[in-house]
């Protein structure tokens, strides 16, 4: 998308029309694979699927329905993507990023990122939620690059506290109060779509990485050069490769994240109720 006024049109268009279906919002949530279903617990929810919303990309990950909820969670307007754009998929940085402007747009002002990913710390587990304190990107892209709208913020961004330190301490007293465990550690971002060799996780390890996974890093740096709060959660579906001796793939990943959804899920309403 190499012209602002373009890009802003099919930013602005995107928003009017879901604006129009289903309201604004103070807080984003984008869900991850196996995460879908929380968009249910929104009261007096609205949805639009999104063939429907002009200029988004239609998701094609099977797990990610492809539908955009607002409703009211907590006393607060909420807005859900159930499904996201991955960079895999085919999609520039820039199209996979454009909901979280519309957001913006909508008015969002904090922006919740879950996802799945493969534990890269030995000491995880298969099920274990993790507080993403920071990230690495490796997938030598950002999607920034082009001309910088300036109408969401800076041409060079700080990301030096990308993971709001306040939502960080907000997630983990709620998880205490809920009684779930909740790990920290950094996402590490490649693009996939192979999941990674043995030589590259322990590279990734030796990098400092926790987690790795396909997704999230982009977003939420568009997310920050607007000036959203962000807070980033994964679910360690599975060790990453060549941790344990068996094959990696997609079903394990949504199998664990269907057997923890409802400690993830109840993570995340514990967080809704204590945003201000
Ligand atoms: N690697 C990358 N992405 C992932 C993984 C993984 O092991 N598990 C879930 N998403």
């Amino acid at each position: 998308m190499v012209d602002k006024a373009q890009a802003m049109a099919r930013i602005e268009g995107a928003a009017r029309v879901i604006e129009e279906a289903c309201g604004g919002a103070q807080v984003g949530i984008i869900l991850g694979s196996g995460l879908g279903d929380y968009a249910q617990a929104l009261q007096e929810g609205r949805a639009l699927p999104y063939g429907e919303i002009p200029g988004f990309p239609v998701s094609t990950v099977p797990g990610h329905a492809g539908k955009w909820h607002t409703g009211t969670l907590h006393g607060k307007r909420v807005a859900m993507m159930q499904g996201r754009f991955h960079y895999y998929e085919g999609y520039p940085l820039w199209d996979v990023t454009l909901p979280v402007r519309v957001m913006k747009l909508l008015g969002v002002q904090t922006l919740i990122v879950t996802n799945a990913a493969g534990g890269v710390n030995l000491s995880f587990a298969p099920g274990d939620l993790m507080l993403i304190t920071d990230s690495i990107n490796l997938a030598a892209n950002n999607p920034l690059i082009g001309p910088n709208l300036d109408a969401f913020g800076p041409r060079f961004p700080d990301v030096s506290r990308a993971y709001d330190p306040k939502l960080q301490q907000l997630a983990l007293s709620s998880a205490e109060a809920l009684g779930i465990t909740l790990r920290q550690g950094i996402y590490a971002w490649l693009t996939g779509p192979s999941f990674e060799t043995p030589a590259e996780i322990r590279m990734l390890r030796g990098l400092g990485a926790d987690a790795v996974g396909m997704s999230t890093v982009p977003e939420v740096i568009v997310a920050r050069h607007s000036g959203m709060r962000v807070l980033g959660l994964s679910c360690i579906t599975n060790m990453a490769a060549g941790i344990l001796d068996q094959p990696l793939n997609h079903e394990e990943v949504m199998e664990t994240g269907e057997r923890v959804k409802h400690t993830f899920r109840a993570l995340l309403d514990g967080v809704v109720a204590g945003l201000d």
